[in-house]
């Protein structure tokens, strides 16, 4: 800039323009040579309309090395596109932050998007899978909007745990919420039958629900047997989903361990703890039907599973699983004397045939050892020293009519680390 205002100095300025531009030229050599693609092109390389034009300007310095009018226009060209390259970087880093957070979402979405996509090949041996985890349904709050307000502040990532409890189960109630309380765990509701509850639980600082007077359901909320409450946690169940959550549905007789929601798959309609008490009736067995006057064929093979335990199952909100608690809670309004659990098993596992469709639920059964069930625990584990030594996530007293005894018991034997609280019990019930 002084150079222009000293008229003495001009053969000094020309000198000094001519060294400009012998270095200019040098260097647009240099780097034609060096960086034939152009100066930008890594950085672009995924966006080739832009490039374009980059390489463009380069291939002039190319045949231009001789004129320093247009060295001039190519330095502030490079400054524009360095500017520009300097946009391009910052919206590259702008799309990877994009891609890196629809990557969180994937796994299952993917399945999801290659499932339900346009028809394709199937891939080769090994490697094909099918979608077995459904879409989650869009969240309607019409459905329940005092629910949802309750829903908002109580779950956790759309997550709760879901009890429903009556005055006769309150002593266990009380277990069961210190357990979820001293393991930590904020994501619970008690969805309570009578006000005596309602009392019990807002005395407690325990998150609390009381459904909308509905004759139905407050007749057998407020009598009801341990079964007829049962047939009334489908139709309850069935507005969770519907708000857009995945409830843990979970009897009152259960403790709790270690939180269940960092030990589901959270890849299937249901996941449910077993009555099963060993590997194969968990999980599934081949169970030889012996008929010997068939002679040759006298062993028909069946497949067996003990049932799942319809007191403590994780549902996720998709079709199947909706569709699942309508057929339950219809059947059980049609059939009053039917067991919720048998229906439950029976609509889950039961296929098509003539007369009937069947549900197309995905299911899970979930680890015997850690959601146990107390023929698990009373039989095996705590004969056994090396289960002994695991931490199961929940017990479920599901299988002694003495709960709340036992459920202190498996308290004092997990928690305030008393060895022999589990003895004094016998392995079943006495009668
Ligand atoms: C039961 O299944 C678990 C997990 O699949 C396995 O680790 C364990 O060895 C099995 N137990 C028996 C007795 O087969």
């Amino acid at each position: 800039m002084a150079l222009r205002k000293d008229k003495h100095n001009q053969s000094v300025r020309g000198s000094r323009i001519a060294i400009a531009i012998v270095i200019g030229v040098f260097l647009g050599c240099v780097f034609a040579f060096l960086y034939p693609n152009g100066l930008f092109s890594s950085a672009t390389s995924d966006l080739p309309p832009r490039n374009r034009k980059v390489s463009k300007i380069t291939s002039q310095v190319d045949s231009s090395c001789d004129s320093s009018e247009k060295i001039n226009m190519l330095k502030s060209d490079i400054m524009q596109l360095s500017e520009k390259n300097d946009e391009l970087k910052k919206q590259v880093r702008e799309l990877n932050e994009k891609l890196r957070l629809a990557a969180v979402g994937k796994g299952h979405a993917e399945e999801q998007v290659v499932a339900l996509s346009e028809p394709h090949k199937a891939g080769p041996f090994g490697t094909v899978k099918a979608l077995r985890t459904s879409p989650t349904v869009l969240p309607d709050e019409s459905v329940n909007p005092r629910l949802a307000k309750i829903l908002e502040k109580v779950a956790v990532r759309k997550e709760v745990i879901v009890a429903l409890a009556n005055s006769n189960v309150k002593d266990m109630l009380e277990v069961w919420f210190t357990s979820i309380k001293k393991v930590g765990i904020p994501n619970f509701l008690v969805v309570a039958l009578d006000d005596a509850i309602v009392e019990f639980c807002e005395s407690n600082d325990i998150p609390v629900y009381k459904r909308d007077p509905d004759k139905y359901v407050d007749s057998i909320g407020k009598s009801g047997g341990n079964h007829a409450v049962s047939g009334l946690k489908f139709r309850i169940l069935r507005e969770f989903l519907q708000l857009g959550y995945s409830v843990l549905l979970s009897d009152v007789d259960i403790v709790y361990l270690q939180n269940p929601f960092d030990h589901f798959h959270k890849d299937s309609d249901v996941e449910s703890m077993s009555d099963g008490h060993d590997n194969a009736t968990a999980y599934g067995y081949n169970d030889v039907f012996d008929e010997p006057a068939m002679g040759w064929a006298r062993y028909a093979h069946t497949m067996r599973i003990w049932v799942y335990n319809s007191g403590f199952f994780f549902i996720r909100p998709t079709i199947p699983a909706i569709e699942l608690l309508d057929r339950v809670a219809d059947r059980l309004s049609k059939q009053p004397k039917s067991w919720d659990q048998a229906v439950f098993n029976e609509e889950l596992f039961f296929p098509s045939h003539p007369g009937y469709v069947g549900l197309h639920a995905a299911k899970r059964t979930l680890d015997i050892y850690l959601f146990m069930n107390s023929k698990v625990l009373f039989k095996t584990v705590r004969q056994d020293a090396a289960l002994k030594k695991l931490k199961p996530v929940i017990v479920h007293v599901n299988y002694h009519p003495d709960k709340l005894s036992r459920m202190r018991a498996v308290v004092d034997f997990y928690v305030n680390g008393k060895q022999d609280a589990l003895e004094p019990f016998p392995v079943g019930s006495d009668w």
